[in-house]
């Protein structure tokens, strides 16, 4: 068992925890929110309750975490599992956060405390960390929304790889490739610290070492590997929060249906590359130098000899995933629309400053 001192987060390995966990939190009537893998994964029939909550989409809507709020609370529930995937969990968290508040007004507009509800979070991809996180991601009126709240980091993150193998191929590539550029934007974030740029290196070797047994092989000891690396890149932006290649991903996923980890595979190469040519707009107080020490640490993470190459290895395996661009109808006003859609508060984390003109030209190589 892991406790997170700054979090007071248990982080427990295997699926046998659920039930000690609560246990120990004494829950009589606990909420389940799960997805539509609930069946197929190997633990569902550990769950007695009659309070089950599925009724959202990937990329949940703020109209699905009201309809949670209403059955948590019709149902008198004490207590929420989340077993799923980042989508699931962030559902989770919000219900958690709302389940108090005046149900009249939007919750979005309304000041957060913590409910005091406890939430085990079980992740079935191995992605988002968001089981270790203090976000979650809902969509309201089409756009995005991230709700930050410290009491919303579940009580318990509950590991369990054998989850992973009912995982489709394709979400298993994109999963991985979140938790790999949480990684790498959580090492070159303003806000990095000594602890998240341990939490960061870990996520990212894991991933180099074990990416090709996970997704090749199936294999059931990288996807052990592949987990931990997920947890370890959440704790990661959990202190720094994410960059440029996140704030540009979340309109190629409303504009093109691209999962979340795909679209932010697409940015990060582009966004990395303008980073690596413009060391000179540096804006990261400590400095262009703490910022090239970065690239060149970042480039021996990735098993490479410089800067460059580091980025050529993550080319190449993006290539080697076949992760495709997408492909405009009309270029010129999806772009436009793709530009103003980057929020600047988030830009404000990348070390590098990026102007409306850069990020357009950044999609332009990202949109085909
Ligand atoms: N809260 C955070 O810190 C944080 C961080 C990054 C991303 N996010 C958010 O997380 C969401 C994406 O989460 P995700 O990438 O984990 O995907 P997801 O939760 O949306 O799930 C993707 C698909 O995989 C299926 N699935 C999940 N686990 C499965 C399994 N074991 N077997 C078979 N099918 C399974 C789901 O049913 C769904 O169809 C986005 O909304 C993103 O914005 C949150």
């Amino acid at each position: 068992m892991i406790l997170n001192r700054m979090t007071k987060q248990k982080i427990l390995a295997g699926a046998q925890n659920i039930e000690l966990a609560l246990k120990e939190i004494n829950s009589r009537n606990y909420m389940l929110v799960c997805d539509s893998s609930f069946p197929f994964l190997p633990i569902k029939d550990m769950f007695r309750t009659d309070v089950f909550f599925n009724q959202f989409s990937s990329n949940p809507l703020y109209e699905d975490v009201c309809k949670g709020v209403e059955l948590f609370n019709a149902n008198r529930c004490d207590t929420i599992v989340a077993v799923g995937g980042g989508s699931t969990i962030d559902v989770a968290k919000c219900i958690k956060l709302y389940c108090k508040m005046d149900p009249d007004r939007n919750y979005l507009q309304q000041e957060y405390t913590d409910s005091g509800i406890p939430l085990i979070a079980v992740p079935t991809t191995a992605g988002t960390g968001s089981e270790s996180t203090r976000y979650a991601v809902i969509y309201f009126e089409g756009k995005k929304q991230s709700v930050t709240h410290d009491s919303i980091i579940p009580n318990y993150a509950i590991l369990e790889p054998k989850l992973l193998k009912s995982l489709p191929l394709y979400q298993k590539k994109c999963t991985m490739l979140d938790a790999l550029c949480q990684g790498i934007e959580s090492m070159w974030s303003v806000n990095s610290t000594e602890e998240s740029m341990i939490f960061s290196k870990i996520a990212i070797d894991l991933i180099m070492q074990h990416w090709h047994g996970y997704i090749e092989e199936n294999s059931e000891e990288d996807a052990e590997f592949i987990m931990q690396a997920a947890n370890y890149a959440g704790r990661a932006i959990n202190i720094t929060q994410t960059t440029a290649p996140h704030a540009m991903s979340y309109k190629l996923t409303s504009m093109y249906a691209l999962p979340h980890g795909h679209a932010v595979a697409l940015c990060l190469p582009e966004v990395w590359m303008y980073m690596l040519e413009h060391p000179e707009k540096c804006i990261d107080p400590r400095g262009k130098e703490h910022l090239e020490f970065i690239f060149e640490w970042l480039g021996k993470i990735m098993g490479c000899d410089s800067p460059y190459k580091g980025l050529m290895m993550f080319r190449a395996m993006i290539f080697s995933l076949d992760m495709p661009k997408p492909e405009s109808k009309n270029r010129d006003a999806e772009l436009d629309i793709l530009t103003k859609s980057v929020n600047p508060e988030r830009l404000k984390n990348n070390p590098v400053a990026l102007d409306d003109f850069v990020i357009h030209c950044i999609y332009n190589k990202i949109v085909l």
